[in-house]
């Protein structure tokens, strides 16, 4: 039984969770698509760093072109993060007739046209569940759950560390800087903190959800974006005094042809379901003009829930190719900004 071959881009946080569950849940995924799932190949920076997963240090590797260019490796899955020279390797990847499934929101929301349409042209998949929200399957939920319905408005909360943090200080009183490095200890962080503080990791997800959820090309310049760096201990005290819950909110709102999308920190009500959604957690609501309002909660970050939805993007991708329609289902679709029905 000829096994699928998995090369890894990475082996910290996101990597060290997918190496755990394709080796726990194998049962499962071979039930699923008919044969084993191996791991050929995982780059990595250091070759000697003490890892949080055992693996044989024979397969890790500091050469891309050991895992993109290894005629035998059918998917390659890419959580090491950053973007042009990321880019570059997905790109050569997919060339070479990889299928790709990655967790980099931050590639996706600049450069995810352009990967999805080399997808494509080689009759490649390219999945990225895991970018958006974590845990919480939001973006097939959107394309193939909501794929009847027209969505007008989404609002969430889509980044782990900011909600961690002002969940900490807002609670407990703990001071900013103690708690970014907890979250940052915890594997929720991004490698530089500043994209999650200052709201634009939550800005590129919210360009991903509004381009799958009103399938338009939304560009990130088209996003504003505020963090939560001003905020202080003294204006969540003030706001919990008066019933008032702070929380970085995600919006995008489509009016016919009119998009907006923006990030910032906002006060709600207590009453508020957005304001019990705590620590790490993510929420995303979704309003649609027949389905009327869902919601969909779940880890927003972290090891294990994120790795899950990159798996779960592989076992797509297995599916795919038992079926040969690879490059088929590209989950975005790519629409101007003003939709055009299928009929003109
Ligand atoms: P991480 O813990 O910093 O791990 C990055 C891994 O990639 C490390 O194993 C590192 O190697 C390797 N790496 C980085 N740059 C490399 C390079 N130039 N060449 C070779 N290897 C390289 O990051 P992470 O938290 O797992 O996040 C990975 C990706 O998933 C990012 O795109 C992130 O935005 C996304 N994501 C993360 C989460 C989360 O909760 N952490 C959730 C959703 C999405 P060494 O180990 O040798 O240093
Ligand atoms: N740094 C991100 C967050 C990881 O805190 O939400 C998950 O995308």
């Amino acid at each position: 039984e000829k096994p699928i071959s998995v090369g890894l881009l990475g082996l910290g946080t996101v990597g060290s969770g997918v190496v755990k569950i394709i080796e726990n849940h194998q049962d499962k995924l071979r039930h699923q698509v008919g044969c084993p799932v191996k791991i050929k190949k995982v780059l990595v920076r250091d070759l000697y760093k003490e890892r949080s997963v055992k693996i044989d240090t024979h397969l890790l590797t500091t050469d891309v072109n050991e895992v993109i260019h290894d005629p035998e490796i059918d998917v390659v899955i890419e959580v090491m993060g950053g973007v042009e020279e990321t880019r570059r390797y997905l790109l050569n990847a997919l060339r070479n007739g990889k299928h790709v499934v990655t967790a980099n929101k931050d590639l996706m929301a600049l450069y995810g046209s352009e990967l999805l349409a080399v997808a494509s042209e080689n009759h490649c998949d390219l999945f990225y569940e895991a970018s958006v929200a974590g845990g919480i399957p939001i973006l097939r939920s959107l394309v193939d759950g909501l794929a009847s319905d027209r969505i007008t408005k989404m609002m969430g909360i889509v980044n782990g560390t900011t909600n961690f943090i002002l969940t900490k200080m807002s609670k407990y009183g703990a001071p900013y800087e103690e708690v970014l490095a907890e979250a940052q200890a915890l594997g929720y962080a991004e490698a530089d903190p500043t994209s999650d503080v200052e709201g634009l990791d939550a800005a590129r997800k919210m360009a991903i959800l509004a381009r799958l959820g009103f399938s338009m090309n939304i560009d990130l310049d088209d996003v504003q974006v505020k963090g939560i760096t001003g905020i202080t201990e003294e204006d969540l005290n003030y706001s919990k005094r008066l019933g008032y819950t702070m929380k970085l909110i995600g919006i995008a709102h489509r009016d016919g042809d009119k998009v907006e999308v923006s990030v910032q920190p906002t006060l709600l009500p207590d009453s508020h379901p957005l304001a019990s959604v705590n620590d790490e957690y993510n929420a995303v609501y979704v309003y649609g003009e027949a389905v009327g309002e869902t919601m969909f909660y779940g880890p927003g970050a972290g090891s294990l829930p994120t790795a899950t939805a990159v798996v779960s993007d592989l076992v797509a991708v297995m599916k795919n190719m038992r079926l040969g329609v690879n490059g088929r289902s590209a989950v975005t679709p790519q629409y101007p900004k003003r939709l055009k029905s299928p009929c003109e």
